[in-house]
């Protein structure tokens, strides 16, 4: 092609660029087509430029600025309309759907303690009313600790009543929270008033009402002239602070190596109103029509437990008690699965309010 050819050629396509309407374009398939007829790869244009390279130095040095001047034309023209379309689909959306102004916003979900947390915490508000303070010992524990101070010697029997992990060295995943008493008789000089919540283990098959892993609050109180007066009257106290005043508390003879005697409590079961009947009048399914269930175990601390701490059990008395964090979470808030707190299901957890803690009567 000689130069005035390519010139008309370039002509031809301005005149064409001209004349046309983008406006008429209206979607962006429509302008799709546009940019393929002006500056797709076939375009006469893109043709033009390709064939420059036939003209002289001098020929191109005067033409390709005009042929580039209208590629750049056309590009921002098919940049302006699609900005055009844009605002026209939104505008034409906008007619189309009800925006709904008074809708609340989402709010950001907030974190919250685990509901296992609120029941510690509730339970360790209302001991520390009553004067306990907070104690903590290891998870791991060593067999002296979670046993043989605790008046549980070798080869007992007392040993199978809790079903033990046993770590390499001889250590133990510890079975209770028992042995955090061990630890802070050893550290203070009584009278001494604490309780220690935590984390314990248990070998046992997972089920609705067993975890391998739950948690427990236990209490010790040592003093001159404990009683088990002192004993009734506390867990009583903490009982229906935890529970409602409404709440009968019955103490049964029962057995524990650490202290003698021993007792396990029971809480006037909180689905019959301790009836034992439901309300359909059938036997109560959770006290098994007795209207009591059990919910904890106490006693007077065993002296060879104070022997074993260097407490001279003819001058200190105490009692202690050991009581399970998921069962009364389960009891209070009527929850029927253990397996529910652990399995971190945001739907379960959000249910737990924080509610304000209880106070003394
Ligand atoms: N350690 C016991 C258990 O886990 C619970 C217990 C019972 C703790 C009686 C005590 C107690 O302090 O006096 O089964």
């Amino acid at each position: 092609m000689n130069s005035s050819d390519w010139e008309k050629a370039l002509e031809k396509v301005a005149h064409e660029v001209s004349s046309e309407n983008f406006s008429a374009a209206l979607t962006e398939e429509d302008l799709e087509s546009l940019r393929i007829r002006f500056l797709g790869r076939k375009a006469p244009l893109t043709e033009l430029l390709k064939s420059i390279k036939e003209l002289s130095l001098e020929e191109r040095r005067l033409l390709a600025p005009k042929a580039q001047q209208i590629k750049s034309q056309l590009e921002a023209q098919i940049e302006a309309r699609a900005l055009e379309i844009e605002k026209l689909r939104f505008d034409a959306e906008l007619k189309t759907q009800s925006l709904d102004l008074t809708l609340p916003p989402l709010l950001p979900l907030r974190g919250r303690s685990h509901p296992l947390t609120k029941m510690q915490d509730q339970m360790a508000h209302i001991l520390g009313l009553m004067g306990f303070s907070w104690a903590e010992g290891p998870l791991i524990e060593d067999d002296e600790h979670n046993f043989t101070a605790l008046n549980i010697p070798e080869h007992h029997s007392a040993r199978d009543m809790q079903d033990t992990f046993y770590v390499e060295g001889g250590q133990v995943l510890r079975t209770h929270t028992s042995p955090v008493q061990i630890r802070a008789m050893r550290k203070q000089k009584p009278p001494l008033r604490i309780i220690c919540p935590g984390r314990v283990f248990r070998h046992e098959a997972v089920d609705a009402t067993h975890s391998a892993a739950f948690h427990q609050v236990e209490g010790l109180y040592v003093d001159q002239n404990v009683t088990f007066a002192d004993l009734k009257g506390t867990l009583e106290e903490f009982l229906k602070a935890l529970f409602g005043p409404q709440i009968k508390v019955r103490f049964r003879p029962s057995y524990f190596p650490f202290t003698e005697p021993s007792a396990e409590v029971d809480l006037s079961c909180l689905f019959c109103s301790g009836t034992g009947l439901a309300s359909d009048g059938r036997p109560c399914g959770i006290c098994k029509k007795t209207g009591f269930i059990e919910i904890l175990g106490a006693g007077m601390v065993h002296p060879n437990v104070f022997k074993a701490v260097g407490y001279n059990p003819e001058i200190w008395s105490g009692f202690a008690f050991g009581i399970g964090i998921e069962r009364v979470a389960m009891l209070k808030w009527r929850i029927k699965d253990i397996r529910n707190f652990y399995s971190n299901d945001i739907r379960f957890l959000a249910q737990f309010e924080d509610t304000e803690l209880p106070l003394l009567a």
